[in-house]
């Protein structure tokens, strides 16, 4: 049995037991998106015929008030009847890729920096997906999922690149990736998801700050400005606490020779070294006066991306040119 859900003129159809999100996703309409767990409140609709279930919608993103007036979490809720709901954002330029799942093989395991695996898989169909997206990795013999962006480009569909930290008692790192994961294993996943997109009709200057293992959207970012404008103004910022977390440090410097526009700044917070010491956040702001023209893309932990919009907003960027993703590390 479903239901069909509606927004503007575009109906798909809804198991009672699914989110509208995965719903519109799965049939190529766009919904703002982003945690996909109910934390952001970024997909927040208003459903103006019909009725849903608020599953596990919490609180304190999705308040008895705003329920009570028709609002609901499109990664949460769940139909239980015909419905029709209404975006309240517009949608960003570029391609929606169908959300869909998918199998790959594991490749390559790689620790490339304290704690920090790349892991590369290789599926058995290309997925579309642009620069910045993340999938879903199923966490196997559990029910839990984990979120990873991919950090190759959308060119390179077949194989995507993941980079994984290691979070001490996780369930996907310690329990899996770090633990039993092997090259040959297969894995399962769910995507592409996410609006951090990078913009595809802006081919102006840009900045990027990522921490820790946020730098993976940004890379896959860079890379595919790089291919369509090799010219192009990109500043890449790379936050960590100690060298020994640093990573794909030569890959950026041979960029930076081939690309005399790129610029590579990595940072560490919590060591002196021959480089720049500090918050990313401050290097960028005694890097630049002003930066209006610029886009700036963020992509760390939430006090990273806070003080990183403050940052860019300090240097005159135009807010709508500012793109975020809140990078909560899974366990
Ligand atoms: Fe974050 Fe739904 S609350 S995408």
């Amino acid at each position: 049995m479903t239901f069909t859900v509606s927004v503007s003129a575009d109906r798909v159809e809804c198991r009672p037991d699914q989110p509208l999100l995965d719903a519109f996703l799965r049939g190529s309409v766009w919904m703002p998106n982003s945690c996909n767990q109910g934390t952001c409140g970024t997909c927040k609709l208003r459903v103006v015929s019909g009725e849903v279930d608020h599953g596990l919608s919490p609180e304190h993103t999705l308040t008895r008030a705003e329920r009570e007036q028709g609002f609901a979490l499109a990664c949460q809720a769940t139909p239980c009847s015909d419905t029709v709901v209404e975006r309240l954002d517009t949608a960003p330029a570029g391609t929606v890729h169908a959300l869909r799942d998918v199998v790959g093989t594991v490749s390559a395991i790689e620790d490339v920096a304290r704690d920090t695996r790349r892991v590369l898989v290789t599926l058995d169909s290309p997925l579309e997906f642009s620069a910045g997206q993340y999938v879903e990795l199923r966490v196997p013999g559990t029910d839990h999922r984990r979120q990873y962006s991919m950090a190759n480009t959308p060119g390179e569909s077949k194989q995507l690149e993941f980079h994984i930290r290691r979070q001490p008692g996780g369930v996907a790192t310690d329990g899996w990736v770090f633990g039993t994961l092997s090259v040959g294993e297969r894995v399962e996943m769910a995507g592409p998801l996410g609006d951090f997109r990078l913009d595809p009709e802006d081919a102006g200057p840009m900045i990027l700050l990522g921490g820790g293992t946020g730098l993976a959207p940004l890379k896959s970012m860079v890379r595919q400005a790089l291919t369509s404008a090799p010219d192009r103004a990109i500043h890449l910022y790379h936050g960590v606490r100690e060298a020994a977390d640093l990573y794909d440090m030569e890959l950026f410097r041979e960029w930076e020779r081939a690309h005399p526009g790129f610029r590579y700044v990595p940072c560490l917070s919590d060591q002196s070294w021959s480089g720049r010491s500090g918050y990313v956040t401050d290097a960028f702001v005694e890097d630049f006066d002003t930066c209006r023209g610029y886009s700036g893309y963020l992509c760390g932990p939430p006090a990273m991306v806070d003080a990183g919009v403050k940052a860019f907003k300090r240097r005159r960027m135009a807010p709508r040119r500012i793109f975020r993703e809140k990078f909560t590390p899974a366990v």
